[in-house]
């Protein structure tokens, strides 16, 4: 099923053409299908038939309360990695109990309100975490649930800024030291073991990384059950591929089946932290071509949508389908480089797309749902986009583009004594 498609010559989201949306909410605007969100999410959930699972969206792929919401209805659980992450999962209903609490650098503050919140799981990433972690759990009397999050050192074959289980990537404890780690924390009166997470990296196309990653906890679940230190859950963490142009990521089914193989033996809970297999198909960003700018060197389209709004080409040169949302009558003639109003060469979001395309056109940019919005800036002062969420025929504003006065809120002028 594909959730946005021409109907008409026309692009719809789900029913609604984007003509209609641009009309009615402006761009550049995030338009995202509910229905994508749920079957995307579903058919991770129907992978595991009736083995033991935990499906924690990563909440940072996509972290519009709505979004939230609705995964939280459909049953998921989440990972977070700050404190504001957390309050916009208790805000959408999430069950915190679901929750697992990544990242290296959380703070007190956060570690707290955590423990307030109940979550599920802390994953710990480094010796120096374990001791505070365990420092406030005894301060406050109150047990934490933890699981060391381990790097397996495994190419995950993926951009180099999104790999991150490799032994010079920050993240997670060297798989060789954790047990150490699990025997100290495994002696502590205020900290109760979970399981083993790890999470090697993001856009993986295929399984191989993965299915190493897991062998190497597999080995740390055999010396864990040789020291007689229990868990309940192995958390896989997230990074399952998705396609933008012409890459072929194993199928949410395939990944699944994969997992259940290589774990099914242990009885325990397998855990996983899905961001962009779920969210990057489910949305789009609409924007309208402002400019058309010929040179003898290259034509540039100028459009409203700028990196601010979606920094994936110009950060990690990503490729995402820019469509029309007319379906053009004749064959494009011409190449075009994309590029934004933001004051920087590097503001493009597709080079040399060959487009038939004049001024005032609306245009797709597509599997935007994912570290979309999420990233967005204010750079240049730009007001950040509208988010809207399609449902068949009906649509939902779940975030209103910003005003000036949302911008500078917090900004003050300096009095009047203070200026010469
Ligand atoms: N779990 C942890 C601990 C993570 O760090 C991440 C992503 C995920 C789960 C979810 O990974 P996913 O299933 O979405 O691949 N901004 C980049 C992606 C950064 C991913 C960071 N960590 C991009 O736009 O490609």
């Amino acid at each position: 099923m594909t959730y946005f498609q021409y109907q008409n010559k026309e692009l719809y989201a789900e029913q609604v053409p984007l003509q209609t949306l641009a009309e009615q909410f402006g761009t550049p605007c995030y338009v995202y299908s509910k229905a994508a969100l749920t079957d995307a999410y579903q058919t991770f959930s129907k992978a595991f038939k009736e083995t033991a699972h935990q499906i924690c969206y990563a909440v940072k792929a996509n972290s519009n309360i709505a979004v939230l919401q609705l995964l939280a209805q459909l049953g998921a659980g989440f990972d977070v990695v700050s404190e504001g992450e957390l309050k916009r999962v208790l805000k959408a209903g999430g069950d915190p109990t679901k929750v697992v609490f990544s990242g290296i650098g959380k703070t007190e503050s956060e570690i707290n309100f955590g423990l307030s919140s109940h979550v599920g799981c802390f994953n710990i990433e480094s010796e120096a975490e374990l001791i505070r972690i365990a420092h406030i759990a005894t301060t406050r009397q109150h047990i934490a649930p933890i699981s060391f999050r381990v790097n397996p050192d495994v190419n995950p074959k993926t951009h180099p800024y999104i790999a991150t289980g490799l032994k010079e990537n920050k993240f997670g404890i060297p798989i060789t030291q954790a047990i150490d780690l699990y025997k100290q924390a495994h002696q502590h009166p205020y900290l109760h073991i979970k399981g083993i997470a790890c999470h090697i990296g993001s856009q993986l196309l295929e399984l191989k990384p993965i299915e190493a990653a897991i062998s190497h906890l597999l080995e740390l679940h055999d010396q864990l059950n040789t020291l007689n230190i229990p868990i309940d859950h192995i958390d896989v963490g997230g990074g399952l591929g998705v396609r933008y142009r012409d890459e072929h990521p194993p199928s949410i089914e395939a990944y699944v089946e994969t997992l259940i193989s290589l774990l099914k033996q242990r009885q325990l809970c397998i855990c996983l932290e899905p961001g962009r297999a779920i969210a990057a198909n489910a949305g789009l960003l609409l924007t309208r071509a402002d400019y058309l700018k010929p040179t003898s060197d290259k034509n540039f389209l100028i459009i409203d949508a700028a990196m601010n709004d979606l920094i994936r080409p110009s950060l990690y040169q990503a490729w995402q389908p820019i469509l029309p949302c007319k379906e053009p009558q004749t064959q494009a003639s011409q190449e075009w480089d994309i590029v934004g109003p933001v004051c920087e060469t590097g503001d493009f979001l597709g080079k040399a797309r060959s487009l038939n395309v004049k001024q005032g056109d609306l245009l797709a940019i597509m599997s935007a749902g994912a570290y979309g919005f999420t990233m967005s800036s204010n750079y240049n002062s730009r007001n950040r986009a509208a988010e809207v969420m399609v449902d068949q025929d009906k649509t939902y504003l779940i975030r209103a583009r910003e005003s000036f006065d949302d911008q500078i809120r917090l900004e003050t002028l300096l009095p009047e004594q203070a200026i010469i």
